[in-house]
């Protein structure tokens, strides 16, 4: 088992573990990384108001579009598991099904969405990216229903990647032989001719996904699909109200792990605008920065029913593959059952703004 201080510190033990460019992949955002920065920044602003004297024993078991989870962590949608680990997507939905929490199955994972819904039963959840030829978006659309995927994950904030220097510098390419399981032959790796001084993940996406995506795709998804729909990467409120008229089951307040517009809020700095535009109408899920107990309380105080986890999987899964993702994922959960003791906080289902305080900087 991989023994774990803080989920901060394993960043530099996978450091050592990969090569230069998976590893600046993983880890890097854009342009200056200042939202990258911020995602944790934000959260060290906002202090938490603890009560005192209610020998609680909290509760930290909720509900995410009706799957029940042990606690309100969910794995972030990621590409390339097998970056990390030869198991890739397999060893991590293991994980989170042993952790009783939800995965979700990026577009560009390793394995085929059939042979991660074939490998554990557990809830899980379908993260697409919109191709320009709509025949792929709709095979990978139905091919996630009729492997009982619960849910769609639409991420919206990727039309193209973000400015991504250090996949620049290191001309990034996922080592050869790692494909794409959700597709074959031609467009199943992301090395298609990149030219030398550019990322060829960035060259890949260019070339097949949608950059003009509109809110028309969203109904157009709607229609092919009964699933229910999930749209990661709001931001501004006025977004957030037009996912709930498109029909959105919920969103992920998400700037993309600071990996696409650099400049764009802390996700926790934008929560609670959102969480005032939704107005209870769809379920509020927020991801970046989340990296300790605390973070979590913070983001449920201000209204989003569960966090999404992710680069401290991918190092935990570098580590110690399946066992070291779910290390990760129980180490979260012990922080955050520690910090609702000493919060005085009775259920994660019942935190509100009255245990925040925010922090002069
Ligand atoms: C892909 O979605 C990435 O963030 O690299």
């Amino acid at each position: 088992m991989l023994d774990i201080i803080n989920l901060d510190g394993l960043e530099t033990l996978a450091e050592a573990r990969l090569p230069r460019g998976t590893f600046d992949y993983i880890a890097g955002g854009g342009g200056d990384e200042w939202t990258l920065r911020e995602n944790r920044a934000a959260f060290a602003r906002l202090a938490l108001l603890p009560r005192m004297l209610r020998g609680v024993t909290p509760s930290l078991a909720t509900t995410v579009l009706g799957a029940p989870l042990s606690f309100p962590v969910l794995v972030a949608p990621m590409a390339m598991h097998g970056l990390c680990c030869d198991d890739a997507e397999l060893a991590t939905a293991r994980a989170a099904a042993a952790a009783q929490t939800l995965f979700v199955a990026s577009t560009l994972s390793n394995r085929s969405l059939e042979e991660i819904a074939g490998t554990v039963d557990a809830p899980r959840w379908f993260q697409l990216y919109v191709y320009r030829d709509r025949g792929v978006t709709r095979a990978l659309v139905e091919r996630a229903a009729a492997a009982g995927y619960d849910a769609l994950c639409l991420t919206v904030d990727t039309p193209l990647t973000g400015q991504r220097d250090r996949d620049k510098r290191n001309a990034f390419r996922p080592r050869p032989g790692l494909s794409f399981g959700n597709f074959e032959a031609e467009s199943a790796t992301a090395d298609l001719g990149a030219p030398n001084n550019e990322s060829a993940l960035a060259t890949y996406i260019a070339h097949q996904w949608d950059a003009a995506l509109t809110w028309r795709d969203v109904e157009w998804l709607r229609e092919i699909s009964s699933m229910p729909l999930v749209l990661k990467g709001i931001l501004a409120p006025a977004d957030a109200t037009l996912a709930v008229e498109h029909g959105a089951a919920a969103i992920v307040v998400s700037n993309h792990g600071g990996r696409q517009l650099d400049g764009a809020p802390a996700t926790i700095t934008a929560l609670p605008a959102v969480a005032d535009a939704i107005a209870g109408r769809a379920e509020i899920l927020l991801d970046g920065g989340v990296r300790r107990g605390t973070d979590v309380i913070k983001a449920l105080a201000h209204g989003a029913r569960a966090v999404l986890l992710g680069r401290p999987i991918l190092w935990g899964l570098t580590l110690a593959g399946e066992a070291g993702a779910l290390a990760v994922l129980e180490h979260l959960r012990a922080e955050l059952r520690l910090a609702m003791t000493l919060l005085g906080a009775e259920s994660v289902t019942s935190l509100g703004r009255d245990s925040l305080l925010r922090v002069d900087d």
